[in-house]
């Protein structure tokens, strides 16, 4: 009997700890997921894909950055997804697709040993370029609806880029594309710093912070520190004690207006692992003003 009670109490114990280890499992799991929510949208801006090989200029990187970086010999690799249906040597066969050497430049639909097209290509008109065939490859039954090119598209920049640079190399040598000056990585900052912002109507999208911060001379910590006086203060330290994060702790320097507006831009782009789960300020306006408000708060 003794035995007994005891087998009981074990398989009690012992389903006792499979329950809390997968709760705690659980736990791990929808924490992970929800991070993951709150990080995504600072990456999701119009008309870009997801792309973090070009760092914080990612965001505005025009294609022609992507071209201006890319590699042949990563593009020829990448063709192997089109060689099923496309040859690209000098007078090679027709399959699904047609010889594609030295497309680019040439006419859309046209020639290519009287391959025959869709009505939607032929309809396009117009030479294939950087630009039109940069569209043709992210998505080419949006390009042209009703296309015969079953392939769904590459998504990434870059690969397209080294397709492009690799299909161009085959009998075209066209030239790159210059990069428009504008966007460029390092120098984003550069005009997004020099709008003036409005303290008012920074102290308006403050709300935004308020659930995490006091900014009140003095004021409590929260979920973030207490942001009196931080425009100009060390990252990272004091702030009475607040258990910054490793990332942010590392980062070194004083918050001035570039690092400001990197960091407001983008928290967990600007500090990978930090603690602060906000998805950034999308608007240049919008930060300035934030941070015309926070020089304020003193
Ligand atoms: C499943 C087969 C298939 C795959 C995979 C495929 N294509 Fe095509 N491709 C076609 C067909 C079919 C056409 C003709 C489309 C039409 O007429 O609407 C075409 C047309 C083209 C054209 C236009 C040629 C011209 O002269 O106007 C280009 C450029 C092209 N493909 C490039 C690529 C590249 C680069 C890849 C790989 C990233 C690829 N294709 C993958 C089947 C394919
Ligand atoms: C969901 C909560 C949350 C929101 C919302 C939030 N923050 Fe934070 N913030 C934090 C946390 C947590 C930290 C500490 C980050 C770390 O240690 O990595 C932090 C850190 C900071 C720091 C650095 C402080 C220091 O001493 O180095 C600044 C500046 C800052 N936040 C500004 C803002 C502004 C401005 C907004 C609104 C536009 C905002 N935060 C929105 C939680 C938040």
């Amino acid at each position: 009997m003794a035995d007994r009670f005891n087998t009981i109490a074990g398989w009690t114990l012992f389903s006792g700890i499979v329950a809390l280890g997968l709760s705690s499992i659980a736990g791990h799991y929808f924490e992970a997921g929800k991070f993951e929510k709150l990080e995504k949208p600072g990456y999701k801006i119009a008309g870009v894909s997801d792309d973090e090989e070009k760092g914080g200029g990612a965001a505005a990187a025009p294609f022609e950055s992507f071209l201006a970086t890319a590699d042949v010999a990563k593009g020829e690799a990448s063709f192997k997804k089109c060689m099923s249906c496309h040859s690209i040597d000098q007078g090679g066969a027709n399959g699904q697709g047609p010889n594609l050497y030295a497309v680019l430049g040439e006419g859309i639909a046209q020639g290519r040993g009287g391959f025959a097209f869709s009505d939607a290509l032929k309809a396009k008109g117009g030479k294939w370029d950087w630009t039109s065939l940069n569209s043709w490859l992210e998505n080419p039954s949006a390009f042209a609806s009703g296309t015969k090119m079953s392939f769904a598209g590459l998504t990434d920049p870059q690969e397209r880029a080294n397709v492009m640079v690799y299909l161009n190399s085959k009998g075209s040598n066209l030239p790159l594309p210059p990069v428009p000056a504008m966007p460029a990585a390092g120098a984003a900052a550069a005009p997004t710093v020099a709008l003036v912002g409005d303290a008012a109507k920074g102290q308006k999208s403050f709300a935004k912070c308020a659930s995490c911060h006091t900014i009140a001379p003095g004021g409590p910590n929260g979920q973030g520190p207490n942001l009196a006086g931080i425009y100009g203060d060390k990252k990272g330290e004091g702030r009475g004690g607040f258990a910054f994060s490793d990332g942010l702790k590392a980062k070194g320097g004083v918050w001035d207006d570039a690092s400001l507006d990197a960091w407001l831009t983008n928290p967990s782009g600007y500090v990978p692992g930090t603690k602060m789960s906000f998805a950034g300020l999308t608007d240049a306006q919008e930060r300035a003003n934030v941070i015309a408000y926070l020089k304020t708060a003193k």
